[in-house]
């Protein structure tokens, strides 16, 4: 991995320092939590414990990602293809996200947080809806950060829904098939008043986006690291960040435009 600032504070500050502009953090951060299950086997701990020191990261992360000033924080919590693992692992999940809304949800509200899900919610355990639900409604007035919370989500499905929604459009005669563009399509996905992500990190390893944020990925930043997701903290979070600052993100043109400030590139 190439060398990188240690800390995003300490940048900044040094930044600040030097009379530079501080960088910015990217406002909205993505992250593909993987590698649970592989932390728990080198320790020879069933995959539970893995998930459920997984949820302690993601407090961390939440903490973290709200004092650095990200502003929206997308994490993929449960995919639509998860439905494949064993019966016994989907149990745990969904009692880990039960409790995780249950007993933190207070918390996450207290602190301004407020929390959106995006994925398929027909044909969802009512009881985990409802949930899920009661967590969006409670913190709609937030205007802290906010938290989209992937879940029963897969990327490709989530484009064949706004095509669905489309198709209904144009059936009802309320929308030209000329008049498809990639902004209508942009404007029927699960959450499209959202900034694409700017930044999207996977834990582990791993190098692909398995389904994650397909339409909404186009010109994102990916950075991966090796901690897996249950070791993932503040400092892992800062190292990742980093990582973008050093990016130039031309979105196809001749401008980039990291670090707040445009400055145009040499060709
Ligand atoms: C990937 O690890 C992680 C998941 C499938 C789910 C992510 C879930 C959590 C972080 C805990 C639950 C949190 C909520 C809010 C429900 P993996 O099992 O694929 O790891 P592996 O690739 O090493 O097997």
């Amino acid at each position: 991995m190439p060398e990188m600032a240690a800390s995003s504070v300490a940048a900044a500050a040094v930044a600040t320092e030097q009379g530079f502009e501080a960088p910015r953090p990217p406002r909205h951060v993505a992250i593909i939590m993987d590698g649970n299950g592989r932390w728990a086997a080198e320790r020879g701990l069933p995959r539970t414990e893995g998930h459920r020191r997984g949820v302690d990261a993601l407090r961390r992360t939440v903490r973290a990602a709200g004092e650095m000033g990200i502003r929206i924080l997308t994490i993929f919590s449960f995919s639509a293809e998860n439905w494949s693992r064993p019966a016994a692992e989907i149990r745990d999940l969904m009692g880990l996200l039960r409790r995780f809304i249950r007993n933190d949800l207070a918390e996450l509200h207290g602190n301004n947080v407020r929390v959106r899900i995006i994925g398929e919610r027909n044909g969802l355990d009512p009881e985990i809806r409802r949930l899920l639900e009661e967590a969006e409604e409670r913190t709609r007035s937030n205007g802290g950060l906010l938290l989209v919370v992937a879940f029963n989500y897969g990327g490709r499905q989530e484009i064949a829904r706004a095509a669905q929604r489309i198709a209904e459009l144009v059936a009802a005669g309320k929308l030209a098939v000329a008049d498809i563009t990639a902004d209508i399509i942009g404007r029927h996905l699960d959450a499209p008043d959202l900034p694409d992500p700017d930044l999207i990190i996977r834990t582990s390893g791993e190098q692909r986006l398995s389904n994650f944020l397909m339409w909404q990925s186009a010109y994102s930043e990916l950075v991966f690291v090796p901690t897996y997701w249950p070791d993932f903290d503040r400092s892992a979070l800062d190292i990742a960040i980093a990582e973008y600052w050093r990016r130039e993100r031309r979105f196809g043109g001749l401008v980039a435009r990291t670090l707040g400030a445009d400055r145009v590139v040499s060709p």
